[in-house]
């Protein structure tokens, strides 16, 4: 490859989300700080959606601070988000909670409201606005989708916020919303102290893989999920589509 082909390659890296305008939930969460550290070095404008109170400040690579609106949110209340998703190409429902060993009624309702109801209302709420350009959502499930996450409440929520996907993802994707499901392993955050993999490294081959457009992102040390994600979500493709029909 020549200089010029790989300075070509390196500004089309820099310029992927040059004048779109990308919304971020869990925005002051690990994960959430480094998606969007990475997608302002590609040129988005950000919006760091956040149920903290707290400022948000965020500085690039050299130290400078990185502009970002940052709005207010709470599960249960994403509809009142819809003026701000209208100017949105990109929705990362990304926010989430680990209850770990806990199996109180409080738990498991706290648990599946965060982790699957407020994002699957937040795709619906997406899918439904009006637009004339093309838009995506990604969608951070985990692979406790499909493996084992030392948390109960957890895997629980986290494979009814998968299985919502998959459904719903048979009306809802189409040419003009392009959904990607993000399946990450292990990383250090608030929410997994102990992860293997550090949150911008994850953050880097997210959008690494967003580059090679791929729908299924898969981020693991773990080798059975690369096997047994894929075939998950197209059997469950098969199945739902296979015994459900969509509304009318
Ligand atoms: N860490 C892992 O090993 C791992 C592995 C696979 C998938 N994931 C997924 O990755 C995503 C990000 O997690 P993380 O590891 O970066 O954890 P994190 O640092 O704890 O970030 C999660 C963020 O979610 C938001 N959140 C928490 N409770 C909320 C609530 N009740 N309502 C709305 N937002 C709430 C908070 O951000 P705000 O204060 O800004 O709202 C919080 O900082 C989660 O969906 C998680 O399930 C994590």
């Amino acid at each position: 490859m020549t200089h010029a082909d790989r300075n070509a390659q390196l500004r089309m890296r820099l310029e992927r989300f040059q004048g779109r305008t990308v919304a971020v939930t869990g925005a002051s969460g690990s994960l959430g700080q480094a998606l969007l550290q990475q997608l302002h070095a590609q040129g988005a404008q950000l919006i760091a959606l956040t149920s903290s109170q707290t400022p948000l400040t965020l500085a690039d690579a050299e130290g400078t601070p990185i502009p970002l609106e940052q709005i207010s949110w709470r599960c249960g209340a994403e509809q009142e988000l819809a003026p701000l998703l209208e100017r949105c190409d990109v929705l990362v429902i990304n926010h989430g909670i680990n209850s770990h060993g806990d199996r109180s009624a409080a738990a498991v309702e706290r648990s599946l409201e965060v982790n699957a109801l407020s994002s699957w209302r937040l795709l619906e709420l997406f899918a439904s606005l009006k637009a004339s350009r093309p838009r995506e959502v990604w969608i951070n499930t985990s692979e406790a989708e499909i493996q084992a996450a030392v948390s109960p409440l957890y895997e629980i929520s986290k494979r009814l916020q998968g299985q919502l996907l998959s459904l719903r993802s048979l009306d809802l994707a189409g040419p003009n919303l392009r959904i990607r499901r993000l399946v990450l392993g292990p990383f250090r955050s608030a929410l997994n102290p102990i992860g293997l993999m550090s949150a911008s490294f994850v953050a880097r081959e997210i959008l690494r893989q967003v580059s090679w457009n791929c729908s299924l992102v898969i981020v693991t040390p773990n080798p059975l999920t690369y096997l047994l994600m894929p075939l998950a979500t197209c059997s469950r493709w098969l199945y739902f589509r296979a015994v459900s029909q969509p509304a009318g």
